[in-house]
């Protein structure tokens, strides 16, 4: 739950999206892009199963409030989900749900509930303190968030440790990322984000799209995000959320999941470190 402390400075300060003063996790990865459907969804679900191989304790955490999927894609018939925590009838903690496949817990949200999308920021704040909060007892936390930088995007971006924002090497995915990364330095949090290409047609190809935002970044806006990896266009993707079963399940060995184990290895190293870094600064 969260403290009083925390929901004071809340009201102080409802919409606040700056880095500095933002309560942020130690241990949370949100999964972020600029455009829809460049596989957000797929790419958290792989991960959160690859940290969970790796044996960490893990927890999926649907974080797309209008168009939540986490559950539809692996054939889940959630009994409680953030409908139940919005509403005010459940604590955070009471609707996390095992998922005994992958080995780790999931919270589910509630697929086209408009109003989700739209809550106060207090309500939005007190979540993200749940959240917070709920993440002490697990190695890591992933966020699967919407597509774009709204309210709700910026606020759990913000608060994650590292951002793993993905794109596609579509030109229109590509300039949608450019312009997270934007907005997102405008709100204080583009220093934590890193790049994830998904569906590259080869590694040389996924490498060509990160160099031209890379490019763009560093040229524009003074930013050089790192890759955080690359993951091929495979076609074990697609038949793996038809049959509603993750993909490192179904199919462990083929390129797409190899490639997402890679960034699950990198990503955890990554959040760690800077989980340290963190800690150091507050300490002066
Ligand atoms: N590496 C990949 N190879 C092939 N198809 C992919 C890959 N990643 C995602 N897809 C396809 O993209 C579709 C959209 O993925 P989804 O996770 O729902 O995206 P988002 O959450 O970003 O909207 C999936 O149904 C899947 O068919
Ligand atoms: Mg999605």
């Amino acid at each position: 739950m969260a403290t009083d402390m925390q929901l004071a400075q809340n009201t102080l300060s409802p919409d606040l999206a700056n880095g500095s003063v933002f309560p942020r996790g130690k241990n949370i990865l949100a999964v972020a892009s600029g455009k829809g459907g460049v596989g957000k969804t797929f790419f958290s679900i792989s991960l959160t199963h690859a940290l969970s191989r790796m044996g960490k304790k893990a927890l999926l955490f649907d974080g797309d409030l209008g168009l939540a999927n986490v559950d539809v894609q692996l054939g889940l018939m959630p009994k409680r989900d953030l409908n139940d925590v919005i509403r005010g009838r459940l604590s955070l903690d009471k609707v996390v749900q095992r998922y005994e496949d992958g080995g780790f817990d999931i919270i589910a949200g509630r697929s086209g509930q408009a109003s989700l999308s739209a809550l106060p920021s207090q309500r939005l704040g007190m979540l993200r303190d749940q959240l917070i909060d709920l993440s002490d007892a697990y190695d890591v936390v992933v966020v699967d968030l919407g597509a774009g930088v709204d309210r709700t995007v910026r606020m759990f971006s913000a608060c994650a440790t590292r951002t793993l924002l993905v794109s596609t090497d579509e030109p229109t995915s590509l300039t949608d990322a450019y312009a997270f990364i934007k907005l997102g330095a405008a709100a204080g949090m583009s220093k934590n984000i890193s790049i994830v290409v998904n569906m590259a047609s080869s590694k040389a190809e996924g490498e060509k799209t990160y160099k031209t935002l890379l490019k763009a970044c560093e040229n524009f806006l003074r930013l050089s995000p790192p890759l955080a990896g690359m993951v091929r266009q495979d076609p074990k993707v697609k038949e793996t959320i038809r049959h509603q079963t993750p993909l490192l399940m179904r199919s462990p060995n083929c390129d797409a999941a190899g490639d997402i184990e890679k960034i699950a290895q990198f990503a955890y190293k990554e959040m760690v470190d800077e989980a340290k870094a963190l800690q150091k600064a507050m300490r002066g």
